[in-house]
């Protein structure tokens, strides 16, 4: 199972990554979490991320794909959670068999309540505000290109945790036919 989860900052992809990693045994793989470890390291790489991260905008992408390609190397069981987010990104991934994209559609009011309640140290109203806009600008087109390439399924995930869950495991488990 190689799964992509995609979705606006806020709409819960990884609410639902970790609930589908430990429903079907997959690596939940979140280039925001992996690049959050890093600054954590306190290197100068570390210090260099998160600058960008404090800002809101995109970490150098190849650098991201180049670390997400060295994660998934060997592996058949997982989910890309905030992967790929721009077109040269997907890209870089094109040899890679995807299955299935799943998008989570919430609409942009809804994900600012949820990320200033949330409140992690990106979570301020210009930097949700900056997220917002590279996610209109850049990832939609992603999510169009998984659309063409007839993968893409698109849930709901406006409703509460468990409604959007159920309806993603579901999509899964008909898709996988597990
Ligand atoms: P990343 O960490 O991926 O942040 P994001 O995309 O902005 O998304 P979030 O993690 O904030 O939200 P989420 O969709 O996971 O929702 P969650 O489940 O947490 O990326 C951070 C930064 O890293 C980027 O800005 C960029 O700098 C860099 N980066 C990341 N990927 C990159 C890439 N590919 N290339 C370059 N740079 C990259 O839920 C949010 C909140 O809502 C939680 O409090 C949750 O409890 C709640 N919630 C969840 N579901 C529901 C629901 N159904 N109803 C009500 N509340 C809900
Ligand atoms: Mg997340």
């Amino acid at each position: 199972m190689r799964l992509i989860i995609l979705g606006p900052p806020g709409s819960g992809k990884g609410t639902v990554a970790k609930k589908l990693a430990r429903d079907f045994e997959l690596h939940h793989l979140s280039a925001g979490r992996l690049l959050r470890e890093l600054i954590e390291k306190d290197t100068q790489v570390g210090m260099r991320i998160k600058k960008y991260l404090d800002k809101g905008e995109l970490v150098p992408e190849n650098f991201v794909a180049e670390m997400m390609k060295l994660e998934i190397l060997d592996e058949d069981k997982y989910i890309l959670d905030g992967f790929p987010r721009s077109i040269d990104q997907a890209e870089e991934i094109s040899e890679v068999p995807i299955e299935m994209v799943i998008y989570l559609g919430v609409p942009d009011d809804e994900v600012i309540k949820r990320l200033l309640l949330r409140g992690r140290k990106d979570d301020t109203k210009e930097v949700i505000q900056e997220r917002l806009d590279i996610y209109h600008k850049e990832t939609t087109k992603v999510i169009t290109l998984y659309k063409e390439m007839g993968i893409l399924k698109i849930i709901n995930g406006a409703p509460p945790e468990d409604v959007v869950y159920a309806d993603v495991k579901e999509a899964v488990e008909k898709k996988f036919k597990v």
